[in-house]
């Protein structure tokens, strides 16, 4: 608990330019020395030998008859440079043995994994977590995540994808921190702090693989993999971001995405992969292809086999083929024939030398055989803190206050609750997709926590499974409805399957709740008892209907292991929900992709009631839809808590600020001021947020965008001041000249809750 309150300090202070500039400075991949050593180990290597370090393995392709079932061979004699999906000390240690004692340079090998929400101890998803706007949070969770993997002798992860993702059929908008750029950058430095510690030699410090470069989020149509047709603008403005806080932070390695990028795909596309990483950023890392996408590449149309692949792939800067075995059968011959300079493989094989140096493996190849054998124990203390993150990451989207007093949190005098649904009572579930080393059997699930606590109140849980999350097979409704109409209250846990309709390959045409699950609801809210809705999902859900006729709904993402007890804790109020959204939640699918962030266009609906179909032609010609809102159910950056807060009027240090001025850095930034008070009757914790609108300027910007954000902690009756600056950092924008610049123009600051509300004042950036 100690460690918790701590933490929420730290994070009362935080806002992006503070969480890209304090602290430590990043781990460092630029040190001379290991530069002279990686010079004096090339020298010394063999054009094979080079090649092996742009090879990386996934054990999953070594089986009998796979392309790697004398892997054990090929490590030894050198042809493999990093490997991933092994896990545990004594068993990397074994293939590490076989790198450093019998291949000739005795070149440590590199052990990867997908380490995205935890290892060991599981936390909530990445949309999870976001959705508590605390970078300190997520920097802690993954430097738990980094010690636990290390000791196994994972040292580098897969992790953080930072891909922004506006379309919700998107299955993988789950790993990421949502639509928006502001907050994704923030928490894709959280990432990168939190895995790579202060310093990347530290045996406990895990390099961070930034993913995936760069507008996978963008897939046409949500649907995975799918191509991506963007403007260079909305690449900087939208995409970008947070890729490039994370290499700012230190972040050593970066993945190149499965899409094509306007035709070209991003495994060999030269613009992103050497002009803007290593010509305008200047990244000095790795960057690995994503899983077989070099050969890929001929699937795309642009190589007619996999030598014309690998040699389009190290041209544009890729070097490191993921499972795509083309680098490890063609580079060589690429060389020899003149087609690839040998050069380009140089530059790859330092950039591995350099993280295997920068890491310390060299001097310390193994990890520590544990104690015990099996899977690493858990700390208690861990889990105690996944808790504490997954109570920040529920997002309250209801709680009616219809004259009596709101559904939640329930009374502590209530005394028989149905729990109903399929997702009450599945361990794995609570784990969301992307697991590592996390065990079902370590989950307490919201049907034991519950029945704990009720069984310590002297009340009872009428538990109902109602039906499958995917099928409508197992009918059980009648079992569902007889357990409501004894209840007091019920409590319904619907939601998605996390491992089939969540993550990679898990597009969405529909975003209803799956299987049967909305009749089941229908039918049990027919009962006409209070019935608290708590959603399990990866991404929004179309709940339209629950909205309307439910009076509570708590978002719950795949919560971690520690699923149960923090909704018992919630659902009770020992802590009030404190976390937003950080995806707009539609009304109905049509609306994807969906963001708040958006253009205004020359026809805004502002001003029509957009609830009722066009009734003349002012009405209609406008950018809406005749039979749905633009607006989402839920909007951006929205959530409630059980307390109140209110916002004062703001107040700006000046009505006018140079736009030369600030992009000379001569000028002095704006500050804008509000003061924010707890009203309610209970301790909480508030998002406040800001946004801007910017007008008259080169290219037109969106409505609103982030551009600060504060998680206070107020006690009741409690105000805080809260100030934010408006520099440089927050004003500029690509402009028509394709330059970060500010440029003068009339502008509305927002500070508030949320995307769609807020004090406001103007300013006007001058020349
Ligand atoms: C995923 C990546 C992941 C990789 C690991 C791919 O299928 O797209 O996100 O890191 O597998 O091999």
């Amino acid at each position: 608990m100690r460690l918790v309150r701590v933490l929420l300090l730290v994070v009362a202070s935080t806002c992006l330019s503070s969480i890209l500039q304090s602290q430590a400075p990043p781990p460092h991949l630029d040190d001379p020395i290991i530069e002279q050593r990686i010079t004096h180990l090339l020298g010394q290597m063999t054009l094979e030998e080079k090649v092996a370090q742009t090879v990386h393995f996934a054990d999953s392709s070594t089986g009998p008859g796979s392309a790697h079932s004398d892997y054990r061979e090929q490590i030894a004699q050198g042809h493999v440079g990093s490997f991933e999906n092994i896990t545990g000390a004594p068993e990397t240690n074994a293939l590490q043995k076989l790198a450093v004692e019998k291949s000739r340079l005795h070149i440590p090998l590199l052990f990867a994994l997908d380490v995205i929400h935890g290892y060991r101890t599981i936390f909530p998803v990445p949309l999870g977590m976001a959705s508590s706007w605390d970078p300190g949070l997520v920097e802690q969770a993954s430097r738990i995540a980094a010690k636990e993997a290390t000791s196994e002798g994972i040292r580098w992860t897969f992790s953080p994808m930072v891909d922004i993702a506006r379309d919700a059929r998107w299955g993988r908008m789950v790993e990421g921190a949502g639509e928006d750029p502001y907050l994704g950058s923030a928490m894709a430095v959280a990432y990168v702090r939190g895995y790579q510690g202060a310093r990347l030699d530290d045996p406990q410090s895990m390099l961070a693989c930034v993913k995936h470069f760069v507008g996978y989020g963008a897939a046409e149509a949500g649907r995975d993999y799918n191509s991506v047709d963007i403007s260079e603008r909305a690449l900087r403005q939208i995409y970008l971001p947070p890729f490039h806080a994370a290499v700012e932070a230190g972040g050593g390695s970066v993945m190149s995405a499965f899409n094509s990028l306007n035709g070209v795909p991003a495994t060999s596309n030269r613009f992103i992969l050497t002009h803007i990483l290593r010509e305008e950023w200047g990244f000095p890392g790795v960057v690995i292809s994503d899983y077989g996408s070099v050969a890929e590449t001929i699937a795309h149309g642009i190589a007619l086999d996999g030598k014309i692949a690998a040699r389009k792939a190290i041209l544009a800067g890729l070097d490191v083929d993921l499972e795509g075995n083309v680098y490890s059968r063609y580079l060589a011959e690429l060389v020899r024939s003149g087609a690839v300079p040998e050069s380009a493989v140089d530059q790859a094989a330092r950039r591995m030398l350099r993280i295997k140096f920068a890491l310390g493996l060299f001097d310390h190849p193994y990890t520590p055989a544990p104690a015990a054998s099996g899977k690493p124990r858990l700390d208690p203390a861990n889990v105690e803190f996944a808790r504490a993150v997954a109570e920040h990451s529920f997002v309250l989207l209801k709680n009616e206050d219809s004259g009596g007093s709101p559904p939640l949190p329930l009374s502590p005098d209530v005394r028989t609750i149905a729990l109903i649904g399929p997702l009450a009572d599945s361990a794995s579930d609570m784990l969301g997709p992307w697991r590592a080393r996390g065990d079902a059997a370590d989950v307490v699930t919201l049907r034991t926590a519950l029945t704990s606590r009720l069984q310590q109140s002297g009340g009872k849980v009428i538990y109902a499974k109602g039906t499958e999350i995917l099928t409508a097979e197992g009918n059980l409704f009648a079992e569902a409805v007889a357990a409501a109409k004894q209840a007091d209250v019920v409590i319904m846990a619907l939601g998605e399957d996390a491992l089939w309709m969540s993550a990679e390959a898990a597009s969405r045409a529909h975003l209803g709740l799956p299987g049967n699950q909305q009749q089941l609801l229908e039918a049990v809210a027919a009962t006409g008892k209070p019935v608290v809705l708590i959603v399990f999902s990866g991404r929004p859900l179309i709940l339209t209907w629950a909205a309307s006729h439910l009076p509570a709904i708590l978002q719950a993402w795949f919560p971690g292991m520690q699923a149960g007890p923090a909704l018992v804790r919630t659902l009770f109020g020992d802590v009030s929900p404190s976390a937003k959204l950080t995806v707009s939640i539609p009304r109905s699918v049509g609306q994807e992709p969906l963001y708040y962030n958006e253009l205004n266009t020359g026809r805004p609906a502002d001003g029509i009631d957009l609830t009722r179909p066009p009734r003349n032609d002012v009405e209609k010609y406008h950018s809406r839809y005749v039979d749905e809102p633009n607006a989402p159910l839920f909007p951006f950056g929205y959530g409630l808590s059980y307390t109140k807060f209110t916002y004062s009027p703001l107040e700006l240090s000046a009505s006018q600020v140079s736009a030369s001025g600030l992009n000379q850095k001569t000028a002095h930034p704006l500050h804008v001021s509000t003061t924010v008070r707890n009203a309610g009757p209970r301790p909480g914790e508030e998002v406040v947020e800001l946004y801007l609108r910017i007008r008259g300027t080169s290219v037109a910007l969106p409505v609103k965008q982030l551009e600060g954000f504060r998680k206070l902690t107020l006690a009741p009756g409690e105000s805080k001041r809260v100030e934010f600056t408006l520099g440089r950092d927050e004003l500029a924008f690509w402009n028509i000249d394709m330059q970060l610049l500010v440029e003068p123009a009339s502008t509305t600051v927002w500070i508030g809750p949320s995307s769609a509300e807020g004090e406001s004042a103007d300013f006007v950036i001058a020349k």
